[in-house]
């Protein structure tokens, strides 16, 4: 058994490369506009499905073109549609994604209908977490069907991985909460400076097991046995776009096989270094085989 279930947000990707990405009041002209499906929750489902998890996405979509062409697309993938949820009366989420030479990004999303997923499409959770072996959850769809989904997790004896991306604004109490429904928090640098700490310290908010990416750099993760650093896999990124939902779909994946964090953590670093050697969120995202022998190449080159 090694079922993921993820609930979480689906979008089309609108992405345009730029020399330099605009300062404010700045306009600059950039590339042909890519529209790619992306979502962090789509995203971290289908990283999980294609490195061999039984992953099931539990998401919204808008009642417009794409929506439809983004259902086309998840089933595409293998993800059962029957937990995607059409709201007739939304737009779908969109990330307005822009991409420097350096492969670094800014995105705005306009959540559309991942605003609208609340408690009530949570109705086949319990059944779907049964068989589950983790719960994956990020904050783009509303806190409280996050507390939610993490409730009916505790209750199945499902664990529950939270990829805390986008954070809300500070001091929003149900965040808190949240945090100690939660067995494994991955936040990057960022993240984890606005929560207030290392990753010894994120343990105290509740999770068992907090990693902490650290993009180029790597990854430090925490756990009862100890902090550990782990070195990263060089590769030249040309966009970074989806590089942690890789590595949380990888993360995952492995965590429900069965791995040790510390084994986990590795694989989800090296899947997050091949997404970023191509462009877009999914489309970069690398299968089981890929994997693998990036991994055995890297440690005949050690
Ligand atoms: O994490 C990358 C994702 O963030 C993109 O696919 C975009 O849709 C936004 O959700
Ligand atoms: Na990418």
């Amino acid at each position: 058994m090694n079922r993921v279930v993820v609930v979480g947000s689906a979008n089309l990707d609108l992405g345009v490369g730029v020399r330099q990405l605009p300062r404010p009041g700045e306009t600059v002209l950039g590339s042909d506009v890519v529209a790619s499906p992306g979502g962090k929750g789509a995203n971290q489902a289908v990283a999980a499905r294609r490195l061999g998890a039984d992953a099931v996405l539990v998401a919204a979509l808008g009642g417009d073109r794409f929506g439809a062409d983004l259902r086309v697309a998840l089933a595409g993938e293998g993800l059962p549609p029957d937990h995607v949820v059409t709201y007739d009366d939304c737009a779908t989420g969109i990330a307005l994604i822009v991409v420097d030479a350096d492969g670094e990004n800014t995105i705005v999303v306009s959540s559309g209908a991942n605003a609208r997923l609340d408690a009530a499409a949570l109705a086949g959770l319990p059944d779907l977490l049964g068989s589950a072996d983790l719960l994956v959850l990020q904050l783009e769809i509303p806190l409280d069907t996050c507390l939610a989904a993490a409730r009916h997790a505790r209750r199945a004896g499902a664990r529950v991985l939270l990829n805390a991306a986008p954070l809300p604004p500070a001091g929003a109490p149900a965040l808190a909460e949240l945090l100690r429904e939660v067995d494994v928090l991955v936040v990057n640098e960022g993240e984890a400076a606005e929560l207030g700490g290392d990753a010894t310290a994120l343990r105290h908010r509740g999770p068992a097991a907090c990693v902490i990416t650290l993009g180029a750099r790597g990854a430090v993760s925490a756990d009862a046995t100890g902090t550990r650093t782990h070195r990263p896999f060089r590769v030249d990124a040309v966009d970074t776009t989806g590089a942690g939902d890789t590595f949380c779909g990888a993360l995952a994946a492995a965590l429900a096989e069965g791995a040790e964090l510390d084994e986990a953590v590795r694989r989800g670093c090296a899947a997050g270094a091949l997404a970023t050697t191509r462009m877009g969120a999914q489309s970069a995202m690398p299968m089981a085989a890929e994997l693998d022998s990036f991994l055995v190449a890297d440690y005949q080159r050690e």
